[in-house]
């Protein structure tokens, strides 16, 4: 029997083709309880590879003490050999120390992660806005310099679980003083899944209005209230081509209450595939994955595409 597929009615007002930023084993594992061991990490990876993903985030160049889950992102990179570097295989970087340390295991493609909110900064950077910027800086510069492709996150775009709706102008001028260090992409992150489409639209418009246009942007939207993928189309009829997504919906912040998942890949994909929206991965590969790494962690994924397309 062959599977249920989506009947496909292409969009004209749909970009033609999505690359879909794949942050599972970031993301996703950064907010698991226990310590994945690096080998399943590596095999993680492997697979999503496999599956056709082109844009992998492995792991972050942060302090072990404040995110012990991804403690061994140089094994990690050594585990992957020639799959663990190159432009589409970015880490995250939150300073100088973290750029060393990713630079001396050849990786060419960073990320810095700031905020739109000052209770973010504070309690996922230990500092302000202003003074995450500072540290920014140099990161970016030199990272630059050494050939590097330099994507940059803010976080808290939408919402802030400490200061509730966040300002639009207040979130464009975050997103400008991270893109006026010279970063070739900006992610907007919906840090805890409140945005709803009209909210993406006008935050699309201050981006446009402060000279960030639809192509130098990718959306990061996690899928607490379930809003993701409608959030995500959105962006998509506005041009945007770039969107960040979670094998299996794994994810969070472990420094932010109420972030859950990510938008699942799979739920992505199948949405795609209906749009005739090219994106290149193989949905079973993707959804086999799930469910084997599902096992490793001990519970489903809350995909629902991969409930029913698994039967799990
Ligand atoms: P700090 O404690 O203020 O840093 O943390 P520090 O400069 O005072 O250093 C403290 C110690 O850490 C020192 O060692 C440093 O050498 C060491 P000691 O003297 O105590 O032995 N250190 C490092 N060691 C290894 N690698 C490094 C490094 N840096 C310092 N890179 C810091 C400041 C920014 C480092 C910390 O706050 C941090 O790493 N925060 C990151 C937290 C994080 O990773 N959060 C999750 C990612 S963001 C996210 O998930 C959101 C996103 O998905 C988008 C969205 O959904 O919105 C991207
Ligand atoms: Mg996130």
């Amino acid at each position: 029997m062959t599977r249920t597929l989506p009947m496909v009615e292409p969009d004209p007002d749909l970009p033609e083709s999505v690359t879909i930023y794949e942050v599972g084993p970031r993301d996703g594992l950064q907010n698991e309880k226990s310590v994945v061991p690096v080998e399943v990490k590596a095999e993680f990876v492997r697979r999503l590879l496999a599956a056709g993903l082109q844009t992998v985030e492995l792991t972050s160049f942060v302090p072990a003490k404040w995110v012990p889950q991804l403690g061994d992102a140089e094994e990690l990179i050594d585990l992957l050999g020639s799959a663990g570097t190159g432009r589409q295989r970015p880490v995250l970087v939150p300073n100088e120390r973290g750029l060393d340390r990713a630079l001396e295991k050849g990786v060419s493609s960073i990320a810095i992660f700031g905020s739109a909110t000052e209770s973010f900064a504070q309690a996922n950077l230990n500092r302000s806005v202003a003074e995450s910027v500072q540290m920014f800086a140099p990161v970016v510069a030199r990272a630059l310099d050494a050939g590097a492709w330099v994507r940059a996150y803010v976080s808290m775009c939408f919402g802030d679980p400490w200061e509730g709706p966040v300002p639009v102008d207040q979130v464009v001028d975050s997103c400008s003083r991270l893109m006026d260090l010279g970063c070739d992409q900006l992610s907007i992150g919906d840090t805890i899944g409140v945005a709803t489409p009209g909210h993406v639209q006008r935050l699309l418009d201050g981006l446009d209005g402060a000279g960030i246009g639809v192509d130098q942007i990718g959306v990061h939207f996690h899928d607490t209230y379930g809003q993701a993928l409608s959030n995500t189309l959105t962006a998509l009829s506005r041009g945007v081509s770039v969107v960040d997504a979670s094998t299996g919906g794994l994810g969070g912040c472990p420094y932010a209450k109420s972030a859950t998942g990510n938008l699942a890949t799979e739920d992505l994909v199948w949405a795609l595939d209906g749009l005739g929206v090219e994106h290149g991965t193989d949905l079973d590969m993707l959804v086999e994955t799930s469910v084997w790494m599902a096992g490793q962690l001990g519970r489903p994924s809350p995909s629902r595409v991969v409930k029913a397309l698994s039967g799990t």
